[in-house]
């Protein structure tokens, strides 16, 4: 069964461990938000007084994860009835705390609900606004340099009309942004993963705390020199003088950052760095971009800058750090729930257990899902099942997405992606030198591959085992049938 973006439960821990330390069942959290840490997370906040044992902690963590008490009986060596009736005892109880009913079947969507509500409360949001409808309209600063009335200028960012999941990496970005004052903010994750859709989703639930909300897209690669004359305008105004140099329009840039409180959202930022390479490093002539991004992490200012891309730059330290604060989120596919969720509203009617085969397979990717949804309803009358007998669930514009990011690997990141491909299970780093016939002499240059495949979020690491999400997978199948990679 699909159980989110990451399968956590290390099956080698013993009986005695898994029950006495729920976390334990998490050995090392991986890339991101794990949905497995985040479960155990919402259960102390909305539960801080519940006191719940370690079997009751066990089973609302694998039930988040969609087991059945079956499923989790075998997992911690209980019996099926036990586990059965702890459950029942445990949704009684969470439900009386809640002062809202619970089972197993409800409970993770009420409990993101009330979480992201209560997080919403305390950073002072309205909850109205969760529902995402933008409040005002575009228009752009007047002339004369002063912002003396709220900015907004979306540009050309795209409309999100179904927005599913996500409330807790939404409630945790609006945390960065409303209260930590992170200066810069980078969302990370596959083509098609949801990043533009979570940043406009976000924009719009906190734009009341900016004077100045801008989003400009990268995608066409814009000159920068007529990027920082357009975000200078926007913000001090068109009759405003600008200076001559790339280096001055950035420091002004900044001080307008410091005088108001802006929110300045550079979508596919990818699109300035450069591809055949490791990821990250600037195209020839994109460099100041680089610079832009460095200023804006270690200069004072009020302001937040929400970039979003498929590779995470070089040079810049995402730190958590304070005198730098800067924080990376990578964004995964949608978990079980919201992925059920969203093929419903992608127009497919199926059962559970359907949905959760296509969760699997395009690691909850939406456009992925979106695409496939399209071709079952249209091609297949809704019969999942039939669609998924076919070798090649990778085509079309799922196909190009992945393509284009294919295209951009070097020889060594591709030959490691190769060899990572058809594996069962996760590889060690012996497994990966062994597989793709990289000699250990070669171990720093492969060390630096693997840096950069996670970078581009092709790997997820965990425990100092690599595996490749099944979604590239079916991308890999298909072009080494062809041979395309
Ligand atoms: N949480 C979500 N719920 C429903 N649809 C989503 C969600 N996130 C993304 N999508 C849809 O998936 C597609 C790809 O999303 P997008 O944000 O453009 O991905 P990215 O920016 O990572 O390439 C879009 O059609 C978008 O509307
Ligand atoms: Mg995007």
């Amino acid at each position: 069964m699909y159980n989110g973006a990451h399968n956590f439960i290390n099956e080698a821990i013993p009986y005695q461990a898994k029950v006495a330390d729920p976390l334990y069942l998490v050995p090392s959290l991986p890339q991101g938000q794990p949905e497995f840490k985040q479960a155990y997370l919402i259960l102390q906040r909305l539960f801080p007084t519940a006191e719940l044992s370690n079997i009751q902690t066990t089973v609302f963590l694998q039930a988040w994860q969609g087991k059945t008490y079956q499923q989790i009986a075998q997992s911690t060596g209980y019996d099926a009835d036990y586990i059965k009736d702890v459950g029942h005892k445990l949704w009684r109880k969470l439900s009386e705390l809640l002062g809202e009913s619970l089972s197993k079947h409800n409970f993770c969507s009420i409990l993101r609900r009330r979480y992201q509500q209560m997080e919403d409360a305390e950073l002072g949001l309205d909850a109205s606004k969760a529902s995402g409808v933008r409040s005002f309209q575009s228009h752009k600063s007047k002339k004369g340099g002063e912002v003396s009335r709220q900015v907004c200028d979306w540009g050309e960012a795209a409309a999100v009309p179904v927005f599913v999941g996500r409330q807790f990496v939404m409630t945790q970005l609006k945390r960065w942004i409303i209260e930590d004052h992170n200066r810069l903010i980078g969302i990370f994750g596959l083509g098609g993963v949801g990043k533009t859709a979570l940043a406009v989703k976000c924009v719009e639930q906190v734009e009341s705390f900016f004077d100045c909300i801008i989003w400009r897209s990268l995608r066409d690669q814009p000159n920068f020199d007529a990027l920082m004359t357009d975000l200078l305008g926007s913000i001090g105004g068109q009759g405003i003088e600008l200076p001559e140099t790339a280096q001055e329009k950035v420091t002004l840039l900044i001080s307008y950052l410091d005088q108001h409180r802006c929110l300045l959202v550079l979508d596919d930022w990818f699109s300035v760095l450069a591809g055949n390479q490791l990821a990250g490093s600037y195209h020839v002539g994109c460099e100041t971009y680089g610079l832009l991004l460095r200023r804006i992490s270690e200069s004072r200012h009020k302001s937040c800058v929400l970039i979003t891309s498929r590779e995470q730059p070089a040079g810049l330290a995402f730190t958590d750090n304070e005198a730098f604060p800067s924080r990376t989120l990578y964004l995964d596919g949608l978990d079980q729930d919201s992925g059920r969720e969203a093929l419903k509203s992608f127009g497919l009617e199926c059962s559970d257990e359907c949905s959760d085969l296509l969760l699997q397979r395009y690691t909850g990717n939406p456009q992925a899902l979106r695409v496939a949804v399209k071709t079952i309803v249209d091609f297949f009358a809704g019969n999942v099942p039939q669609f998924l007998e076919r070798e090649e669930l990778i085509y079309g514009d799922i196909k190009r997405l992945l393509h284009q990011q294919f295209a951009r690997l070097s020889e060594l990141e591709r030959s490691i992606m190769n060899s990572l491909a058809n594996r069962e299970a996760p590889g060690s780093l012996a497994d990966i030198a062994a597989a793709g016939d990289i000699s250990l002499d070669q171990n720093d240059l492969l060390l630096d591959a693997l840096e950069s495949l996670h970078r581009r979020s092709f790997i997820w690491k965990n425990n100092g085992r690599i595996s490749v999400p099944q979604l590239l997978q079916e991308y890999l199948k298909v072009s080494q049938k062809i041979g395309q990679t």
